[in-house]
């Protein structure tokens, strides 16, 4: 045991062999992962135990495990970035602790206590903190997630679990930077439905947007519009991310009824137009109602929220026979005034008044 900050013990034991760093101008999205990661077992009637840090490495999993074949697992992902101050600040660890333990519920996973969760970032982050990188636009990427590990065929929810955390340097998201996609919506694939797992962070919901993903691309776009899984008419995601558009002068986003995910930026953009005194609305907003909008010109701006990325403007939108242009196929202002209100507290530069940052 190695001092670390947190009521959790946690034994911590050092690599040999400390892997290279990559450059910060090379980084991409999660190909890099540092030295090492936290992991923590479940045993039904023990409960959670043996929390650890140790050097990055596989896992040995039977070929009978459960989330092998039945995806019992949830996962999270979010960010720490070294300011110009050297400092290393976490946006709104707490809150994807908290989502993390949500997303539990949902797969019949047992609670994980979202302070011990937060433990585990600091701990980590603190064993690995040469890795993240200063170059702005980078930053650490932590994926924390939770495996089903009984070896059984039966479908059942497992009797023992695994929680991990891996860190991943990180560039920007897309290749080019913040830069207009297209986007195409369609009603021949569904992402997730009300009453089912859309709000949870967990594999099946990314499984489920694989094959619409792959022949979007195919037909030239970089994303797909979900559109509900009952009427195919109403807004849920565009691709991993939240959605958000300005009609006129009110800025929308889809409620949170079940079938989307609750994500963090969505939630921290929301609470920035709000105190700039922004007429913002979670409503249902339907497909009709964005085309007629688009070819009428009320259509501003459209863009995608979420950790990885933190907005991704839209610049073109398909739908059947459709093809329109937003915003001149340009970011918008309000998209770009986001982005840099958000990176600007995310690097400890501007007021972080919502206290959304902690320092490691
Ligand atoms: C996001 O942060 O927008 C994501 O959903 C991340 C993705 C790699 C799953």
């Amino acid at each position: 045991f190695d001092g670390q900050p947190g009521p959790t013990p946690i034994a911590i034991t050092r690599t040999s062999k400390p892997k290279v760093h990559p450059a910060d101008d090379e980084l991409r999205f999660g190909s890099v992962f540092t030295d090492h990661m936290f992991r923590m077992d479940y045993t039904e009637g023990k409960g959670w135990h043996d929390a650890k840090i140790i050097p990055y490495q596989p896992f040995s999993l039977d070929p009978a495990t459960s989330v092998l074949h039945y995806a019992q697992s949830v996962f999270d992902g979010l960010k720490a970035y070294r300011g110009q101050d050297g400092s290393i600040r976490f946006f709104r660890a707490a809150k994807h602790a908290d989502r993390l333990n949500r997303s539990c519920g949902y797969l019949c996973i047992p609670p994980l206590d979202p302070e011990l969760v937060v433990q585990s970032f600091h701990a980590l982050v603190g064993v690995d903190q040469s890795w993240v990188p200063s170059k702005r636009g980078t930053s650490l990427y932590l994926r924390p997630a939770v495996i089903a590990s009984e070896s059984f065929l039966g479908v059942h929810p497992s009797k023992t679990y695994t929680y991990f955390l891996i860190l991943s340097p990180v560039g920007p998201y897309y290749a080019e930077g913040i830069n207009p996609v297209k986007i195409l919506a369609t009603d021949a694939h569904v992402r997730a439905v009300q009453g089912g797992l859309g709000a949870a962070k967990t594999a099946a919901n990314y499984a489920a947007s694989i094959l619409g993903a792959e022949e979007a691309q195919k037909m030239g776009y970089t994303q797909v519009l979900w559109l509900d899984g009952v009427e195919h008419r109403y807004l849920d995601e565009v691709g991993t991310m939240n959605i958000m558009l300005k009609i006129g002068d009110e800025i929308i986003t889809p409620p949170l009824n079940g079938a989307i995910l609750a994500g963090v930026t969505r939630d921290s953009i929301l609470t920035l137009c709000r105190d700039w005194g922004l007429k913002t609305s979670e409503r249902r907003i339907s497909i009709d109602e964005v085309m007629a909008a688009a070819r009428n010109g009320t259509l501003v701006e459209m863009w995608g929220t979420g950790t990885a990325a933190v907005v991704s403007p839209v610049g073109e939108l398909g739908y059947k026979d459709e093809r329109v242009t937003i915003n001149g196929g340009k970011t918008g202002t309000l998209t770009q005034k986001l982005y840099d209100a958000i990176v600007g507290i995310q690097y400890g530069e501007t007021e972080d008044r919502h206290e959304w940052t902690t320092t490691l």
